[in-house]
């Protein structure tokens, strides 16, 4: 079994006016935000989310760490399922850090105090070898120490970063999921963060999940890449393969829309165009046929299955594999 394994998950959220909905005596449109995900990864390994706003990327992240709850499907750890409630010791084995560290680091405390409270609150280490550990997570993520002592608003973007980092650290974490973790920093800041992750990851075999909307930034940081588009998986395959030869339309798309990665556009392929339709009205048979330019009859009428040579070549397109013995 997989050390980390998400297998068919799907996270649905109530939306729209519940007032105006009990009005016209209806039930609340549903919205499905992640729409069966299912992947596996080992411990060491970098699996990168990427795909547009509102693809279901936060919410997959979410219901991974157990802050959102899991409609159906199941997630386990080290073999320890977690779609129940977790007890807080295996809550612990999966930490978040968020795109904007200054909203969720508390302005009043200095970064000593913020480190010393979770280790305490967690009851990481003995009360007399926190001060200790608060020096040895500074160092883990490149801060100096005399920074124990500053409060947030005082201290660079990148700085309140690696604080954000050593926040998530102090749980002894498994696995860390980098949600848009560099977005809000300067483009000049994005790569030392980067690397100090894929550094942490090799130094505490993380299993690090890397959310981001930049297909520069995943591929910088993941072995393995995940094609979100309206909460499904569209194509799964190791980093470097995937850049090389992307197989479903939309994959291709994504990397015609940001052509300074070095990706050229195919004669005649367009770019990525309009929007997403909404979740709440997806069209017959394949979710991305609106916008494809490979849209065909069967497209209309049957949803394509994730599938491919291997379980980690997979992407969900008719014609995605045409060259290619499939095993699935
Ligand atoms: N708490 C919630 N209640 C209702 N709908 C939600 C909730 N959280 C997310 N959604 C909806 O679920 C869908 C997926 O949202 P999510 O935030 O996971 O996307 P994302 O890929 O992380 O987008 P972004 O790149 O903008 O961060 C969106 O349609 C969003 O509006
Ligand atoms: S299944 Fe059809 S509509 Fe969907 S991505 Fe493939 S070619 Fe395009
Ligand atoms: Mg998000």
């Amino acid at each position: 079994m997989s050390f980390l394994s998400v297998n068919d998950v799907t996270v649905r959220f109530s939306v729209g006016s519940k007032f105006a909905a009990w009005i016209k005596r209806e039930k609340p449109p549903i919205l499905t935000a992640v729409d069966g995900i299912s992947f596996d990864a080992e411990r060491g390994e970098s699996i990168g989310i990427v795909g547009e706003s509102g693809c279901g990327k936060s919410t997959l992240a979410k219901a991974i760490t157990g802050l959102v709850p899991v409609a159906s499907g199941s997630i386990s750890l080290d073999g320890e399922e977690l779609s129940g409630k977790r007890d807080p010791a295996l809550r612990r084995r999966i930490q978040m850090v968020f795109q904007d560290p200054s909203s969720s680091l508390n302005p009043s405390l200095t970064v000593e105090q913020m480190l010393s409270e979770l280790l305490r609150v967690h009851n990481i280490v003995p009360r007399d070898q926190i001060a200790d550990r608060c020096v040895e997570l500074m160092d883990l993520v490149k801060l100096r120490t005399s920074l124990l002592e500053a409060r947030p608003r005082r201290m660079s973007g990148g700085q309140r970063q690696r604080v954000g980092i050593a926040r998530a650290l102090a749980l002894e974490p498994d696995v860390l999921i980098a949600d848009e973790s560099v977005a809000a920093l300067d483009v000049s800041v994005q790569a030392p963060i980067l690397n100090l992750l894929n550094s942490l990851r090799e130094e505490l075999d993380l299993t690090l999940m890397f959310i981001s909307h930049d297909l520069a930034v995943v591929r910088y940081v993941s072995d393995r890449v995940i094609v979100m588009y309206l909460g499904r998986a569209v194509e799964d395959r190791p980093t470097s393969e995937m850049f090389e030869d992307p197989r479903h339309p939309y994959t291709k798309a994504l990397m015609a829309a940001a052509p300074k990665f070095g990706v050229k556009k195919a004669p005649g392929e367009s770019a990525l165009k309009g929007e997403p339709p909404s979740a709440l009205n997806l069209p017959s048979g394949c979710r991305f046929r609106p916008r494809c330019p490979l849209a065909a009859e069967i497209c209309e009428q049957t949803e394509p299955g994730l599938t491919g040579p291997s379980e980690v070549q997979r992407a969900a397109c008719h014609f995605a594999w045409e060259d290619e013995e499939i095993s699935s």
